[in-house]
């Protein structure tokens, strides 16, 4: 199988990203993670670019040119798909252009509701009856591309905020892979 040349995104703790990279070990799973990028250096998931060796590039979203560097690597790497993993930052509409339709975002709740951050407080606050996670393209608008795949469960009575993050966690585990698989097999068929 070819594999699509895959950059990843990411800010924090970078769990998603470590899936990704089980997940992308197999020679049947359609990407291989060829770059891995956070806005934030001290990003606990850069660990995991150095343990798997794979190169990474870290940057200041408060400098003008950043966006530059982002770009030079994509091209360097011959990026043809990104993964935003936990990303809190915005993708620059130039960016979002160059890579129409091949960057993909997972969010801790079921869009359109709860766009944005906060999603676990906002939903135990609204009394929802279920959360989850979706997997969905980047657009111009903030979580609002086209859904990929969603998951959900039941809140309970007891469920905080951590709990909540947890369970959800668990699902996304489940959905990035499957929609990594789902986009790529819809790609071959067409
Ligand atoms: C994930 O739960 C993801 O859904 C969320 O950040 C977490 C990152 O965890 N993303 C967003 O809230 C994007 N708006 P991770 O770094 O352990 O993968």
């Amino acid at each position: 199988m070819v594999k699509n040349r895959t950059c990843v995104f990411i800010s924090g703790q970078g769990s998603n990203l470590k899936n990704l990279i089980y997940h992308s070990r197999d020679n049947n799973f359609p990407i291989k993670i060829c770059l891995i990028a956070s806005n934030n250096k001290n990003a606990y998931g850069i660990k995991y670019a150095q343990k798997y060796k794979i190169p990474y590039i870290t940057f200041n979203t408060q400098l003008k040119n950043y966006n530059n560097k982002i770009l030079l690597n994509l091209r360097k790497h011959k990026i043809s798909f990104i993964c935003l993993a936990g990303y809190m930052r915005i993708i620059s509409p130039n960016l979002i252009m160059k890579y129409k339709n091949r960057i993909i975002n997972i969010h801790p709740s079921l869009l359109p509701k709860f766009k944005g951050l906060n999603t676990f407080s906002r939903m135990l606050k609204n009394k929802e009856k279920r959360a989850g996670c979706t997997v969905h393209y980047v657009n111009k608008k903030l979580d609002s591309g086209n859904s990929i795949v969603q998951k959900s469960f039941f809140i309970k009575e007891n469920d905080k905020v951590s709990n909540l993050k947890e369970k959800t966690q668990r699902l996304e585990y489940k959905a990035f892979p499957e929609a990594i698989i789902k986009i790529f097999r819809n790609k071959t068929n067409s």
